[in-house]
C-alpha cells in the first residue's frame, strides 16, 4: 500500500469561503444552452456553501492513466454488447437502495460496499443479500483515511484481505465527518457479538475503455468509478451529465450500474451517495465513451467470495 501512498493525487483546490455552491446564474446558463442535461436547485445542497461540500469530496484521484502494478488489470470484452443496461432490471432483487454519506468524504468506502453488497447478491442468487458497512472502512480501513478521502483500489484491497461486515452490525456514524475509531476487535463490534466478514475474492482495476467495462457490469454486475466534480455538477438534475462550467471540487467516487443512450448521446447510469433527494431519485446519467470527468480512468471491483 506504500506505493499507493506516495503517488500524487488531486486534492481539493483552493476556494473561497461563504460563496453558495448552487447559482441561480449559472443554473440559468445550462439551462438556457440546451447541453443535454437540466441543472436546478437540489435540495440536497440548497443554502450550502463551497465550505459545506468541501469534505464531502473523498476520492483520491490517481493521476490519469495510472494502473497499480500490484493490482491486475481486467480488460476482457465480451461478444454481445447490448446497447442497454440497468442492473437494477437485470437482478432487480440484488441491487441496494440509496444512501448518504452526508458530511463525510467517504465516497471511496460507499461505493466500494455498495458495488460489493450487490456483487455478492448476483453471485449468490439472492441467497447472501446483505448491505455492507460503510462505517468498517471509514474506521478500520487504515490504508485509506475516513472521512478525509480514500483510493477506491485500497478499499477493494481491504475488502479482499479483511472483510467487512454488515451495516445493521456496523452502522453509519461519520455523517457529521468524524472518522470514528475502529469497533471491531477480534471479529466482534458492539452491535453484533459474532460478525460475518463478507469478502471479495479479489481485487481489480478495469482498463479505460468502454467495452471492457461494460463486459465487467455484464459479467459480474456494478462497479466502482471515481471521476472529478465541478461546481456545475451539484446542480443536476436530471438529463446526460458533461462538464460545463465551474471550478473543481475535488475527486468522487461512486457506483455504475449501467448505461442506454439519450437520443444520440451514449451516457452510464450511475448511482451516487448523496441521497434520494439530490439527481434523478439519486441516480444520475454522465456521458459515455469519452472519458467524462474521468469517469472512465480509475473503475475498479473485484468478484464476490460466495
Ligand atoms: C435463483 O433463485 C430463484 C428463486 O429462488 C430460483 O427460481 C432460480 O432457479 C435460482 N437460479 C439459480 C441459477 O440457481
Amino acid at each position: 500500500m506504500r506505493a499507493v501512498a506516495v503517488i500524487a493525487f488531486l486534492g481539493l483546490v483552493a476556494v473561497a469561503s461563504a460563496e453558495f455552491i448552487l447559482q441561480q446564474e449559472m443554473i440559468d446558463q445550462i439551462n438556457n444552452a440546451n447541453v443535454g442535461w437540466t441543472a436546478g436547485v437540489n435540495p440536497r445542497f440548497a443554502g450550502k456553501t463551497r465550505e459545506d461540500i468541501k469534505g464531502l469530496l473523498g476520492t483520491k484521484l490517481l493521476p490519469k492513466g495510472t494502473k497499480l502494478r500490484e493490482f491486475p488489470v481486467v480488460d476482457t470484452i465480451v461478444d454481445a454488447i447490448p446497447t442497454s443496461f440497468d442492473a437494477r432490471t437485470q437482478w432487480p432483487a440484488s441491487i441496494h437502495p440509496i444512501r448518504d454519506q452526508q458530511q463525510c468524504g467517504s465516497c471511496w468506502a460507499f461505493g466500494a460496499t455498495e458495488a460489493l453488497s450487490d456483487r455478492l447478491a448476483i453471485a449468490s442468487n439472492n441467497s447472501i443479500n446483505v448491505v455492507l458497512s460503510p462505517q468498517d472502512l471509514v474506521s478500520c480501513d487504515s490504508t485509506d483515511y475516513g472521512c478525509d478521502g480514500g483510493y477506491p483500489i485500497n478499499a477493494w484491497h481491504y475488502m479482499q484481505s479483511l472483510g467487512v461486515v454488515t451495516d445493521t452490525c456496523y452502522p453509519y456514524t461519520s455523517g457529521n465527518g468524524d472518522s470514528g475509531t475502529c469497533q471491531i476487535t477480534g471479529k466482534k463490534t458492539p452491535a453484533c457479538a459474532t460478525a460475518t466478514f463478507y469478502k471479495a475474492k479479489t481485487a481489480y482495476q478495469v482498463a479505460n475503455n468502454m467495452a471492457a467495462i461494460q463486459s465487467e457490469i455484464l459479467a459480474n454486475g456494478p462497479v466502482e468509478a471515481a471521476f472529478s466534480v465541478y461546481d456545475d455538477f451539484f446542480s443536476y438534475t436530471s438529463g446526460v451529465y458533461s462538464h460545463q462550467s465551474g471550478a473543481l471540487d475535488g475527486g468522487h467516487a461512486v457506483k455504475i450500474v449501467g448505461w442506454g443512450v439519450d437520443g444520440t448521446t451514449p451516457y452510464w447510469i450511475v448511482a451516487n451517495s448523496w441521497g434520494t433527494s439530490w439527481g434523478q431519485a439519486g441516480f444520475f446519467w454522465i456521458k459515455r465513451g469519452n472519458d467524462e470527468c474521468g469517469i472512465e480512468d480509475g473503475i475498479v471491483a473485484g468478484l464476490a467470495a460466495v
